[in-house]
């Protein structure tokens, strides 16, 4: 409950506290693991969430790494939730983020008017899920500057947020606010992670799953009708491999197994069909796994090989 009298309490549970609501924290691994299927249909081994939640008791925060759509960010948001029993926020990095756009703001308007106190300010989520004891993701953090990796830190070591003009200090009260970053060290156009904030976080590395790993996501994630037979998902996961040794510049993730499957479904869903046959991978297929024009010849050879069908 927010602090009876504290106007900037009050203000972050009218605003946040109802989207972030309250259940109960899991701290079971275990259970985690079981609640990553059921809840979110997530398939997550039961080594990383050890690792996560030992992080956490140590108050360290948590670099997911790997490539893309190998369900870093959905995996990440997962678990912040899971532990604290509370939705976390999500900060998707840009350049220009700094400590106004996450921990607070001043309404110009009414700061001309009254000044650069409680009234004017405006509580953004970093302060929001301190006062709220609620994890935090920060999506992509490469592309956010090192200042803002550095300021970041420095709240996660420390566990309060200072606020200058307010002369205030904001301090954790329980152990929900958690950090979980992401990054993937092939996007381009982005920063280096220091040595320093490489120090201080727990890193889990991320790939693309086993074989096996990968069906199970796919039977969870594409289901009811018309039915994707083991046949045809046994394709889908073929190809996706195939692609990942190729030398496409945009190499398929899990999300794109599944966004494939999706696609083949719901073209078939529309023709009435009873279940996905080849013909409706194929015509899904460049849509969804050649994303760039130099990839489109190489996509359409390895699914020729695959598929056994001429894809265009
Ligand atoms: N372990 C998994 N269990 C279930 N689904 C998964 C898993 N990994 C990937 N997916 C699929 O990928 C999607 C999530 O991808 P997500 O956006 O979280 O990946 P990412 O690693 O953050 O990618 P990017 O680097 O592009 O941001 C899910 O919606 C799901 O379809
Ligand atoms: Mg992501």
């Amino acid at each position: 409950m927010a602090k009876r009298g504290d106007p900037i309490e009050e203000k972050v549970y009218e605003i946040y506290g109802e989207v972030v609501g309250s259940g109960k924290p899991v701290r079971s691994p275990s259970l985690a693991v079981r609640l990553l299927e059921e809840r979110y249909k997530l398939v997550v081994s039961e080594t990383v969430v050890s690792i996560v939640y030992a992080a956490f008791m140590n108050g360290r925060p948590v670099l997911f790494e790997g490539p893309p759509g190998t369900g870093k960010t959905e995996i990440g948001e997962a678990l912040l939730e899971l532990w604290a029993g509370k939705k976390p926020f999500i900060l998707p990095c840009s350049e220009t983020y700094d400590e106004y756009k996450v921990v607070g703001d001043f309404h110009p308007v009414m700061a001309m008017r009254k000044g650069f106190n409680e009234e004017s300010f405006i509580p953004r989520p970093l302060l929001a899920a301190l006062i709220l004891d609620t994890g935090v993701l920060v999506d992509e953090i490469r592309r956010s500057s090192e200042e803002f990796q550095n300021m970041l830190l420095d709240v996660i070591d420390k566990r309060r947020i200072v606020v200058p003009e307010l002369r205030r200090v904001f301090r954790a009260r329980g152990t929900g606010f958690q950090m979980i970053f992401t990054s993937n060290p092939e996007d381009i156009a982005q920063n280096e992670l220091s040595d320093a904030f490489l120090r201080r976080v727990v890193r889990v590395r991320f790939d693309y799953p086993p074989k096996s790993v990968e069906e199970r996501i796919l039977k969870l994630r594409v289901d009811g009708e018309p039915q994707l037979s083991d046949g045809v998902r046994g394709l889908i996961l073929e190809a996706v491999r195939r692609l990942r040794e190729s030398g496409v510049a945009h190499k398929p993730g899990t999300a794109e197994a599944v966004a494939w499957a999706r696609l083949a479904q719901s073209i078939a869903r529309l023709r009435g069909k009873s279940r996905v046959g080849v013909e409706e991978l194929a015509e899904a297929a460049m849509s969804v796994l050649a994303k760039r024009p130099e990839d489109e010849e190489v996509v359409s050879e390895v699914l020729r090989e695959v598929l056994g069908v001429e894809v265009l």
